[in-house]
């Protein structure tokens, strides 16, 4: 499927136009949760344990009642009384919103306290007494099932630290392809616990007007309507009147999908004194105790023959929750999309298996610019490939040529149940190569060896599963994972179009104008775009896991195709002639032969108000709530080369070259710089980010002194290009690709550097690979002292 480009006045899709409204940010405008003021509006502040482990003897709250200023303080027992200690989470586990009995991990929500200014409020938590009794902490994920492991969930019938057993994959079949394998290669890879550390951190203006009993929400969330519908059903306030608006919310990367303590705080604090209440989380909060990602801990083995054509696959998982199961995916999928974890690569046999547990750590497990733990997936497979390259002595990049799936092959299916669309891994991989030089790079690391010197090049030939999802298997807390467009053309032939995504700075103000551009050829400049505000746009699930564009994007197409059908009818009525003689062309129809007797989209809008034919409704406008037949694969060959600095340990990433497939591209400067964001992060879990907990559970990386954020400094150049290989299903051949650089990146920086050790017989590093890791590596095969 090819799309056929519109003319870059009307600025359809293929086109890198940039619209006026992405350029607020430089005007300074501010449209931020944070930027919000109502009249009468009061501020929230957290009281939170300084403990991992502690039962709570005593709050007394006495002295900070005593400020001027202070408003109110509410307590896990004031919520009890309401029956809101508890929250549901996303998963189906629940969460204390504020700690009663004891507190679970360092940083958890004990108290709210409400005051006239943040300032007061601030130092009225500091007046809260708490009084903690220490009980024994639980770090080690291994040790969560140990005999005399400390139970840390009181509260539910099981008393065990284990959450959960999933499974995928035919086991027997797998053992007996490992017994006949004639080589076999593993490896135990962690994906860290990191964390996605948006711009702007998590908060909300909660606003309940006493008069009209309207529930304003102005909130940092990346699924309005989800939101909506969950506040709807656990504070019982009828869903009509609550209304949640998602503003600019600062990047989101699935940190924004949960619902935290906080919000609920702010929302029962407003109820109760009739104010506005703004809670906003320092840095720290968010990093310390909102949404993590990642923490799990995987061990895959690939049975092989001699000339590394794989056979079977087989892994197994244990994965860290932290306190709460509050993980933000589908609820068929306890370990979210993990089993894609076969990768590019035609396994015959695959067998998976996942172990979810307890620790006194933050809770979440969210899909960090990820599909539901699809970058551990793809991660631990194209490490393990490499592992398996290194084994065999074949040069990764052969490896992989073996094994890949065929473009003959699709639709293929994997023997862990997925269906993948499209693809042609060859073929981006080649172009990658192309475009890197590979050959030569291979000579020089040939040379530098022989020197001494430390070069090493990184292969990550990603697949991803993206646009969740087809309704019949996906899911949010039991809403059904589908997304919608709402497009209306006025009578002057301009247009607005209201979306259930919510872009977080992905440019969907640009993209769906594109779309409509390309469908209706309505200039994309006359085309307003608008997201996150449940009181005006269609019901939607909202925008995480590269789903817009498979969802939203499709939805947006069809929609405008249903416009574009009835703008027939009123063609033929203006032209007097019947449909059957009407054909369509860059925004107009014309009478098939005669391209002079036309009538452009706008006329027609026009004569949709002014001049209906007989029998048909007024109005241009259409709805379409799109349910994808299947998730899109984009997919992509990453190479990474490095230089180590054998003195210091510095890794210095010299060359990056990304191509991705995402099929038919809307606005390639878009594309362009999702994909540099995406590798930006991926370099900084590569390379520097870590959350971890000491032995008594305290937070290390909870602060931006510790937790390193890359700037232009050490953040390399990229190096991008593109194969097309369009999505058979999807209404204009899009697939999503916001995530792939996060997702295929990781394992591509990880393989450089292994590939830079190989021949001192380093196997395998775990991330984040800090100077003071390879360093004593170094030291350890004594290439230094
Ligand atoms: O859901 P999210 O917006 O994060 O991810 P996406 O669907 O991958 O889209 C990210 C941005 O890239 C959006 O503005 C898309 O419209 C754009 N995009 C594109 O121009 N062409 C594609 N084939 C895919 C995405």
């Amino acid at each position: 499927m090819i799309i056929e480009k519109t003319s870059p006045e009307v600025g359809g899709m293929g086109h890198p136009i940039k619209r006026k409204e992405d350029s607020r940010f430089i005007q300074g405008k501010g449209n931020y949760v944070d930027d919000v003021r109502l009249p009468g509006m009061v501020y929230g502040h957290m009281v939170r344990s300084p403990f991992a482990h502690a039962r709570l003897k005593s709050i007394n709250t006495e002295k900070a009642k005593q400020l001027p200023g202070v408003l109110a303080i509410i307590t896990g027992e004031d919520l009890a009384k309401a029956g809101l200690a508890w929250m549901p989470t996303l998963f189906f586990d629940k969460q204390m919103v504020l700690a009663t009995g004891k507190v679970l991990f360092q940083s958890q929500e004990v108290a709210f306290v409400v005051a006239e200014d943040q300032y007061i409020a601030a130092d009225a938590a500091e007046l809260v007494e708490v009084e903690y009794e220490e009980l024994p902490v639980l770090v080690d994920p291994h040790k969560a099932t140990a005999p005399g492991a400390p139970i840390l969930r009181e509260d539910r019938e099981e008393k065990s630290n284990h959450i959960f057993h999933w499974e995928v994959g035919d086991k027997s079949a797998t053992e007996k392809a490992f017994q006949s394998a004639p080589v076999k290669a593993s490896v135990h890879a962690i994906s860290q616990r990191c964390h996605p550390a948006p711009l702007e951190t998590c908060g909300c203006v909660a606003d309940f007007n006493k008069a009209t009993e309207k529930l304003t929400v102005h909130l940092t969330s990346q699924a309005p309507h989800a939101h909506r519908t969950l506040f709807a059903l656990v504070g019982g306030i009828p869903e009509q009147n609550i209304r949640v608006v998602s503003p600019d919310i600062g990047g989101g990367f699935g940190n924004k999908v949960p619902i935290y303590p906080g919000y609920v705080c702010a929302v029962v604090a407003s109820l109760t004194l009739g104010l506005p209440v703004k809670w906003i989380e320092t840095r720290s909060e968010n990093l310390q105790s909102t949404g993590f990602a990642r923490d799990y801990h995987m061990t895959a083995e690939i049975g092989a023959e001699e000339n590394g054509k794989v056979k079977a696959l087989r892994v197994k998982t244990l994965a860290d929750h932290g306190a709460f199961n509050a993980a933000a995916q589908p609820t068929k999928f306890p370990a979210g999309l993990f089993s894609v974890c076969t990768g590019s690569y035609d396994f015959p046999n695959a067998f998976v298996e996942v172990d979810g547990v307890y620790t006194n750590k933050a809770p979440g497990g969210i899909a960090y610019r990820c599909s539901f733990r699809i970058t551990e997936a793809v991660y631990l497979i194209e490490r393990a490939m490499d592992v398996l390259a290194s084994q065999l002595k074949i040069d990764p990049v052969e490896l992989r040529r073996r094994n890949f799936i065929q473009p003959k092959q699709f639709p293929y299916k994997t023997p862990l149940g997925w269906t993948y669309d499209s693809g042609n891994y060859e073929g981006a991989l080649n172009k990658a190569l192309e475009m890197l030089g590979y050959a030569q790079l291979r000579k020089e690391q040939e040379e530098k060896r022989k020197k001494g010197e430390l070069m090493g090049i990184g292969i990550s030939s990603f697949t991803e599963a993206v646009g969740a999802g087809p309704a019949h298997t996906f899911d949010i807390a039991g809403i059904k994972m589908f997304d919608s467009a709402e497009i209306r053309v006025h009578p002057t032939g301009k247009a607005i179009c209201r979306m259930g995504t919510k872009s977080q700075g992905q440019g969907h103000e640009t993209t769906y104008a594109q779309i409509v551009a390309q469908e209706l050829g309505i200039p994309a400049s006359d085309v307003v775009v608008e997201e996150g505000d449940t009181d005006t746009a269609p019901y939607g699930l909202g925008t995480y896991a590269s789903r817009s564009t498979p969802t939203s994007g499709a939805a947006t197409a069809v929609a405008a195709r249903k416009i574009r059908d009835k703008a027939k009818k009123i063609a033929a009525h203006l032209l007097e002639c019947s449909e059957a003689d009407l054909e369509w062309t860059n925004g107009k129809f014309f009478v098939k032969g005669v391209p002079s007797k036309a009538k452009t989209i706008q006329e027609i809008a026009f004569a949709a108000y002014t001049n209906i034919p007989a029998g048909l409704e007024a109005g241009l406008e259409a709805v379409d709530y799109y349910d994808p037949p299947n998730l899109t694969f984009p997919f992509g060959t990453y190479i990474c080369v490095v230089d180590i600095d054998k003195g210091t340990g510095e890794v210095k990433v010299r060359r990056f070259v990304a191509v991705d497939d995402c099929g038919n591209v809307i606005n390639p400067m878009i594309v362009e710089g999702q994909i540099h964001g995406g590798l930006t992060e991926g370099f900084a879990i590569a390379f520097m980010q870590l959350i971890d907990y000491d032995e008594n559970g305290n937070v290390q990386g909870g602060s931006f002194m510790d937790y390193l954020i890359p700037t232009a400094v050490e953040t390399p150049h990229w190096e991008t290009g593109s194969t097309c290989t369009p999505s058979p299903h999807h209404p204009f051949g899009a697939k999503g690709v916001g995530e792939s650089p996060n997702v295929g990146s990781p394992a591509a920086f990880v393989n450089a550097v292994v590939d830079a050790l190989a021949h001192l017989g380093v196997k395998h590093m775990d991330m984040p690979i800090t100077p003071w890791k390879v360093w004593n590596v170094l030291k350890e095969k004594g290439v230094v002292s």
